[in-house]
């Protein structure tokens, strides 16, 4: 014990005032910088919880995949604006027949994302065939692949809804008549039920490219011709409900900034690419 103090005191002796003022302000130095790298290193540690925390929240998963289909409906319209209407319009009576059924606001907003998107197979398919009557088995038989197609397409996007699953659905029938797979009764989600019977309706009553629209009235009696066998009964009541009773009407998407058509479907590739001919005032522009 007194060997220390002894230590202590000849180091004492060689430490002068400067250089005890020196060892303290170092240590001051060395505290502060300690405490700022603490600090930098907690703000560090908050800042990532926080990123991990907002990547996990649901709400910014949510509204990150609904910006996902916004992209691909935008993509749809710029392909075909009758299609990107058409998914507009049987989305909205989707959402209205869901809430006449009592579906879940979760599911109905999975259903909604779906029909918004729902033909987006028929993006890989030639135009030529898409817009017009008449096609042979083989034309009808690539039409039909729409639906996988969009399946496939977005298959692995993480939604928290069967999107996908209910794209590739939408043309199932009750008595295992459609396709691609031939699906009967429940092994049809609910949510493609639905879709399918929104779809048929706007189908039939609105314009297509080659012909004008059916009317309301046509559409749903092609609904109650097939209401059980190839389409759901319950659904099928809940849209003549709606149509009948309550006066439901397809939104005018010309008043409400529905897509305008980007190009015509079957525009000549030269006017999609060609750039008017340089004339000579325009030469002379570019040399200035
Ligand atoms: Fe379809």
């Amino acid at each position: 014990m007194s060997g220390t103090v002894q230590q202590a005191r000849g180091r004492a002796r060689q430490i002068d005032g400067r250089q005890l003022a020196a060892l303290f302000a170092n240590a001051t130095v060395q505290r502060r910088l300690n405490e700022q790298i603490g600090f930098a290193l907690g703000q560090g540690i908050h800042a990532l919880r926080a990123t991990i925390a907002s990547y996990r929240n649901p709400s910014n998963l949510a509204h990150t995949l609904e910006r996902i289909v916004d992209a691909i409906e935008a993509s749809v319209a710029h392909w075909d604006a009758y299609t990107a209407n058409h998914e507009r319009r049987v989305a909205h009576l989707c959402v209205h027949i869901a809430a006449r059924l009592g579906l879940s606001e979760h599911r109905t907003h999975g259903l909604r994302m779906a029909a918004r998107i729902h033909d987006l197979g028929k993006m890989i398919l030639p135009g030529e065939i898409l817009c017009r009557p008449g096609l042979t088995p083989i034309q009808l038989d690539l039409v039909q692949q729409h639906a996988r197609l969009g399946y496939e397409i977005i298959k692995n996007v993480p939604f928290p809804w069967p999107v996908a699953e209910i794209v590739r659905q939408h043309h199932e029938r009750m008595d295992g008549s459609g396709y691609p797979r031939g699906l009967a009764e429940t092994d049809i989600l609910l949510e493609a039920r639905i879709l399918a019977v929104a779809d048929v309706v706007e189908a039939i009553a609105i314009a297509r490219p080659y012909r004008s629209g059916l009317g309301v009235e046509a559409a749903l009696q092609e609904i109650r011709r097939g209401c059980g066998t190839l389409y759901d009964a319950a659904v099928v009541d809940a849209c003549v409900i709606l149509f009948r009773l309550e006066s439901y009407e397809f939104p005018d998407l010309q008043k409400s900034g529905g897509w305008q058509p980007a190009r015509p479907l079957l525009a000549p590739v030269s006017a999609m690419v060609s750039t008017p001919p340089v004339g000579p005032d325009q030469n002379a522009a570019l040399a200035a």
